[in-house]
């Protein structure tokens, strides 16, 4: 799989993407992720990327033409006529591990991250075919959630992880939060790791697991359980 990132800041990329699983599977060549600076597709003196908003009000809004350009130029380089071009902005639709999952089976994806007040409309409207949000809450850039998007979805890439990390049965890959996991020792001061998991009864094992990853969603998330 191939993403390219097309950003204002793309220096934030480098030690997030330097590390652990993304950087692993980038050495085993099952992604590559290549970021390119929105401000190197202007073409005035300045390196402009942004402007007043028509009608007023606070902020800048980035410019339409260097977004333009700059899918334009990726589009060139990677033979590419219609993979998904995501723009990350809190007005997205909700990025959850099910829409990581549909974006991981994508041979090639676009990422459009804005800053500043917004992007122009236009970006939004007739570039993007798609546009997330990685929560409710606004950040100052959508760098940051690209990064969220990138290490979400790489981790599900088929070979990426090992059998033993398994994104079976964590958190929200059935709907539901993922039961307690112990380790050793046994007792830690005075807090004994549940008798069941010692017992080496598998059934009764995954019995517990699955009544504890429900009981667990329905005190911390019932909105999942009511889905
Ligand atoms: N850009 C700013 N805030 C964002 C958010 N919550 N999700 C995605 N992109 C953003």
């Amino acid at each position: 799989m191939r993403i390219d990132i097309l950003c204002l800041f793309p220096e934030m990329f480098v030690s997030p993407f330097s590390h652990s699983i993304v950087k692993r599977a980038e050495g085993k060549g099952l992604v590559e992720v290549v970021t390119h600076n929105i401000r190197d597709f202007t073409h005035d003196r300045h390196a402009t990327v942004d402007d007043y908003p028509y009608g007023g009000g606070a902020g800048m809004v980035l410019k339409p033409e260097p977004v333009f350009e700059g899918v334009e130029h990726v589009r060139r380089v990677t033979g590419t006529a219609d993979s998904p071009v995501v723009l990350l902005s809190p007005r997205g639709r909700l990025f959850t591990q099910g829409v990581a999952s549909e974006l991981a089976g994508h041979a090639h994806l676009i990422l459009l991250c804005g800053h500043y007040e917004g992007v122009d409309e236009r970006v939004s409207e007739h570039l993007a075919t798609d546009e997330l949000s990685i929560g409710d809450y606004v950040l100052t850039g959508g760098e940051l959630a690209a990064m969220v998007v990138v290490d979400a979805m790489v981790r599900l890439l088929p070979g990426v992880l090992g059998s033993d990390e398994s994104a079976g049965e964590e958190s929200h890959a059935g709907g539901l939060l993922e039961y307690p996991q112990y380790t050793r020792p046994e007792e830690y001061r005075g807090w004994r790791v549940p008798p069941v998991l010692l017992s080496g009864h598998h059934a009764e094992i995954s019995a517990w697991r699955r009544r504890q990853s429900i009981l667990k969603t329905a005190a911390r998330r019932p909105d999942l359980l009511s889905r």
